[in-house]
């Protein structure tokens, strides 16, 4: 392994929070944050960051610097700070920002900077031109010195130290593309800790990655390995290092992985019978949907109807007759496309709806389905 010369170098930062996104709680804090928290009201007032929306959790930040960071030009970093220079509030790797973008349109995208930097956000943005809209929002319409609510960080995809809540004594880390944008923080965070790790990094071309001299930087740490001179990679060349013994990726690896929904399948695939190796990832695009059947949709407020196909969500249906609503995560877990079932059965999918607001008819468009043949949703 070489040595790491190139990335920022920073003072070790706090662990990363628990597997499963807790915190080690020292019970000094816990007892303090109960302090705190009966005397927010009175402290408020001189918070530095100014909640722009208490109800919805909003700050608004400025675009202080643009960069394109892919050589074919089609990949921007844009870096956030407080208008008034004020810290942030702190995250981990793996956590992403809700950007709600002029048009109304809100997006995640995963903090790409350094998580030892209180000060700023970096986020990263691939342009698509037949996506939903936001990516060519960010692309051609903002600029430094805007301003940008967004809301959050939040962490869907939480990295474990080794020593700090996994057993693992190893880091491989699977990056496709964009994909490259939460594992960032993670090699980071690695370095600093002192884990043994290493990343392949797979796109289309050398041109089409972003980050490319930010993750060379890491030296032989990092294989970067592209379709159109390589080929596909193997599933060898994905877990790298093999047990000599078994001819299989060795026991005691955390894969971290991000990228296109082929590439995870192949991996969940691979690594169902290895309960030794932790398999975390994260998908940009929606999951696959799985057992569906087809169902109709009504719009409540014109009567019109749409018909949901067996392998397409609710909400994509929705959005040929309903371009503009609204939606984020497409994965059920931002809550941002919950509308109210009004008629049908439902057969919910997400994972963040409590039995109550089930019970009160909130449904993810994203994710859910109908049992029956016909919902109507308040829409
Ligand atoms: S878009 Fe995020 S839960 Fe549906």
């Amino acid at each position: 392994m070489s040595t790491v010369s190139g990335p920022p170098s920073a003072p070790p930062t706090t662990a990363p929070p628990h597997l499963y996104g807790r915190w080690r709680r020292d019970p000094i804090l816990t007892v303090g944050g109960v302090i705190a928290k009966a005397w927010w009201p009175f402290w408020r007032p001189l918070s530095p960051i100014r909640r722009t929306d208490d109800v919805l959790g909003t700050i608004t930040l400025q675009i202080i610097d643009r960069q394109v960071v892919a050589a074919d030009e089609n990949v921007v970093a844009l870096t956030l700070a407080a208008p008034d220079g004020s810290p942030l509030p702190r995250w981990h790797p793996g956590a992403h920002l809700d950007v709600i973008l002029p048009s109304g349109r809100m997006r995640e995208y995963s903090l790409c900077g350094d998580p030892a930097d209180r000060h700023t956000y970096r986020i990263a943005v691939r342009r698509i031109p037949d996506g939903g809209g936001g990516s060519m929002e960010i692309h051609d319409e903002l600029r430094v010195g805007d301003h940008i609510p967004i809301k959050g960080p939040r962490n869907a995809f939480p990295f474990a130290v080794p020593g700090h809540g996994s057993p693992a004594t190893t880091i491989r880390f699977i990056a496709a593309g964009i994909g490259i944008t939460p594992i960032l923080p993670m090699l980071h965070t690695a370095e600093r800790f002192g884990v043994d790790w290493s990343m392949i990094y797979t796109g289309r071309s050398l041109e089409s990655i972003p980050f490319r001299h930010e993750v060379t930087a890491y030296g032989d740490k990092v294989a970067i390995r592209t379709d159109d001179r390589d080929g596909l990679p193997s599933m060898e060349a994905l877990l790298g290092a093999t047990d000599p013994a078994t001819g299989r990726a060795p026991s005691g690896l955390a894969v971290y992985s991000c990228g296109p929904i082929p590439l995870l399948e192949s991996l969940r695939r691979h690594l169902a019978d290895r309960p030794d190796i932790e398999l975390h990832y994260e998908r940009f695009s929606p999951p696959p949907v799985r057992d569906g059947r087809p169902f109709t949709v009504t719009l409540a407020s014109s009567g019109r109807q749409v018909r949901v196909g067996a392998d397409e969500s609710a909400l994509s249906a929705i959005r040929r007759a309903m371009p503009s609503v609204p939606y984020s995560c497409r994965q059920g877990f931002c809550g941002t496309c919950k509308v109210r079932a009004l008629v049908g059965e439902v057969d919910h999918r997400d994972t963040i709806l409590t039995d109550a607001e089930r019970a009160a008819g909130a449904y993810l468009t994203c994710v859910s389905r109908g049992r029956d043949d016909h919902l109507t949703l308040d829409l």
